[in-house]
């Protein structure tokens, strides 16, 4: 049984005034539970039209998408509205902190729209959601007196606190340094693995995108599976984004490089600091400390 399916999906738009656009063309995607895909394109190739797709905000012109095996077409938009919220987590290049709000507030939104012991429970919830990304230090913390990774880490929480079935990332790295980036993601991919969450990844930096088990790019609207997005050629822009000091990646040779050693040793570092890398003692498919994953 796939969790989100794509068939032949196509996405056309018709802006005022112009012939129409087509954004994505002949798109096959199956994401399994547990999966982790990258996607790598460059800029204007239709990563964010694809992720809004996967994230059930938009339906495609033509072709199908199945959200555990059934086509959502047939839902209303309140049904997909309350389906993205229970199964579906968000993590933007801009973290879309509300500002004025605490980052313990920041967290509890989501769970205000949960019922019951949930809804009771909510800032215990959301206080171990931040305690679990390293930052219970920091409940009562403005957004603007938190640094671009701190805010990263809240929204992460903020994304993962309802259990999500599906971590959906646009450029979850693009707004921070190389070492920041490393650590945020290796947090993602740690609460995805706690919780059996399948994740997808939009990414234009080829070592946050070799994280992934399946690496597709993206090319004028075409998704086609890549071996190895380390052996892609860089664009411009994936050089521009990349740290000045920064060593770009083996553009040949086995995965097992020094530069792969000196990344994960580097985000084995930030876990520890984070107080994440003792073993995980939850079964694969629980949910995260103190959620309630909500069944659809
Ligand atoms: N509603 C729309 N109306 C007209 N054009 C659109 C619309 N949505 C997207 N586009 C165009 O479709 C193309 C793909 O957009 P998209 O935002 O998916 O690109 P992207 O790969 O995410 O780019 P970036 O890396 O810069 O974020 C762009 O040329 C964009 O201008
Ligand atoms: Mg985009």
């Amino acid at each position: 049984m796939s969790l989100l399916t794509l068939s032949e999906v196509t996405r056309t738009v018709i802006p005022p005034d112009q012939p129409a656009l087509t954004i994505l063309s002949g798109v096959d995607l199956a994401i399994e539970p547990g999966d982790h895909v990258s996607i790598v394109g460059r800029s204007g190739s239709g990563k964010s039209t694809l992720l809004n797709m996967l994230g059930l905000l938009d339906l495609p012109t033509s072709g199908e998408i199945t959200f555990d095996d059934r086509p959502v077409k047939a839902y209303s938009a309140a049904k997909r509205d309350r389906l993205r919220g229970a199964a579906i987590g968000f993590v933007f290049q801009q973290f879309n902190l509300l500002p004025g709000r605490t980052a313990l507030e920041n967290v509890t939104m989501p769970l205000l729209y949960s019922t019951g012991r949930t809804f009771w429970r909510r800032k215990r919830i959301a206080a171990e959601m931040l305690e679990l990304v390293g930052l219970g230090h920091r409940l009562s913390s403005m957004p603007d007196r938190l640094s671009g990774g701190e805010q990263q880490r809240v929204a992460i929480a903020r994304s993962l606190v309802r259990g999500p079935r599906l971590i959906l990332a646009d450029e979850p790295t693009g707004a921070l340094d190389l070492d920041t980036g490393q650590s945020v993601m290796e947090l993602i991919d740690e609460v995805a693995v706690r919780t059996g969450a399948a994740q997808v990844t939009i990414t234009h930096d080829p070592t946050i995108a070799r994280r992934a088990r399946r690496h597709f790019r993206l090319d004028r609207g075409v998704l086609t599976p890549v071996d190895d997005p380390s052996l892609e050629p860089l664009t411009r822009r994936d050089r521009r984004e990349m740290a000045p000091d920064a060593e770009p990646p083996a553009t040949t040779g086995s995965r097992d490089t020094d530069a792969d050693s000196d990344v994960d040793a580097r985000a084995d570092a930030a876990l520890e600091s984070l107080g994440l890398r003792e073993p995980s003692t939850a079964p694969h498919g629980a949910p995260p400390i103190g959620t309630e994953r909500t069944e659809s």
